[in-house]
């Protein structure tokens, strides 16, 4: 495993990290195919491979994750990080106080390591946010603020009025297809706000396994548009590399996606997974030998796909239904 440290703190924070959308979430499946034993195992196997940090959020399962997080490490809290979300809707100063003090006692711990703001509001000042955020701090509830989802201008507003601490991280989709969001962060700032990266793996797309005939039938990836008919087969070059660069290396085209993203210092890439397996895996992909010319090459045919937008209006509900009847 390989660590870097979260924005310009000391703090070290393994470059794979656990995503967890997946627990109690039935809109990906939770209760087919992978359950609570699973996941625990999954979180426990990561831990002692070196991964310190996981990420959840209050709203993820209804709260059902940041519980099972909570079961998962215990024994184990004094070697992983927690990181957890307030939702945009809590996110006033009372809100924010209450969802992290919710969010303690769900996870069963005394201090959330990094507590973030999943999204913007546009109805909430974020300098109310903050200043719960501030609050926080001082009662040592927390030890560290990030945003999620939040474009440069917004996360340099929100650290005008955090007035105790820097933003340490902004947690954005970061994947070698989707990569826009990080860009724009690291232009920004540099090294100085962490990359969190969520869906690294392109929800599953870049470890291979999917087609335009073998599509996954859950609600969450029935309505994202890279696992439309026209993406997927856009797609085929840079996964036919991935596989060639897989079988030099020895190991999954998943591997190679999250190395891929995590050779550029201070981003972190957050794998969600279901099985002790997949945990493995994405565990030990820091360690694949990539070459920098080799990603580089992987980036630039990812830079040549051009993607569809999103998926139609009139499919996506048909999806919508299918994937909640499957
Ligand atoms: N801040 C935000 O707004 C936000 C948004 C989205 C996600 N997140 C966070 O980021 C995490 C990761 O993002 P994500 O879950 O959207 O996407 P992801 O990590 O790109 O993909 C996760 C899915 O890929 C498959 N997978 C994982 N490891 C694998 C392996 N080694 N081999 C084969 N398949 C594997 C699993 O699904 P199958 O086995 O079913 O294919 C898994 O559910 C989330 O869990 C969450 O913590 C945050």
């Amino acid at each position: 495993m390989r660590y870097t440290t979260l924005g310009r703190s000391s703090e070290r924070v393994s470059v794979i990290a656990v995503g967890t959308w997946q627990i109690g979430s039935r809109e990906w499946g939770w209760g087919r195919g992978y359950g609570e034993e699973e996941v625990i195992q999954a979180i426990r196997r990561s831990i002692e491979l070196g991964v310190n940090l996981i990420d959840t959020a209050e709203i993820y399962g209804g709260g059902r994750s940041e519980e099972v997080v909570g079961r998962a490490i215990k024994g184990m809290r004094d070697s992983v990080l927690i990181a957890t979300k307030v939702w945009p809707t809590h996110a006033t100063y009372d809100g924010t106080i209450k969802a992290c003090e919710r969010s303690l006692k769900r996870l069963g711990v005394d201090v959330i390591d990094l507590y973030q703001v999943h999204w913007p509001n546009p109805f909430v000042p974020i300098s109310s946010t903050m200043r719960a955020m501030d609050r926080l701090l001082r009662e040592g509830k927390i030890r560290y603020v990030g945003v999620s989802n939040f474009p440069p201008r917004l996360l340099a507003k929100a650290q005008e009025h955090l007035r105790s601490a820097e933003i340490v991280s902004n947690q954005v989709k970061y994947n070698l297809l989707e990569r826009g969001a990080a860009e724009s962060n690291f232009r920004a700032f540099g090294e100085r706000v962490t990359v969190l990266a969520y869906s690294p793996l392109a929800q599953g797309l870049l470890t291979g396994k999917y087609s335009a005939v073998n599509r996954p039938r859950d609600l969450v990836r029935s309505i994202n548009r890279l696992f439309d008919g026209t993406n997927l087969r856009r797609v085929e070059p840079l996964l036919e590399r991935m596989r060639e660069l897989a079988r030099k290396y020895g190991c999954e085209v998943s591997q190679i996606a999250l190395r891929a993203l995590v050779e550029r210092d201070k981003v972190v890439a957050i794998a969600g997974v279901k099985t002790p397996q997949q945990a493995e895996l994405n565990a030990h992909s820091a360690d694949v030998p990539l070459t920098p010319g080799e990603v580089e090459e992987l980036f630039g045919i990812a830079r040549g796909i051009k993607l569809e937008g999103f998926v139609s209006i009139m499919r996506t509900p048909l999806r919508v239904i299918s994937a909640l009847t499957a």
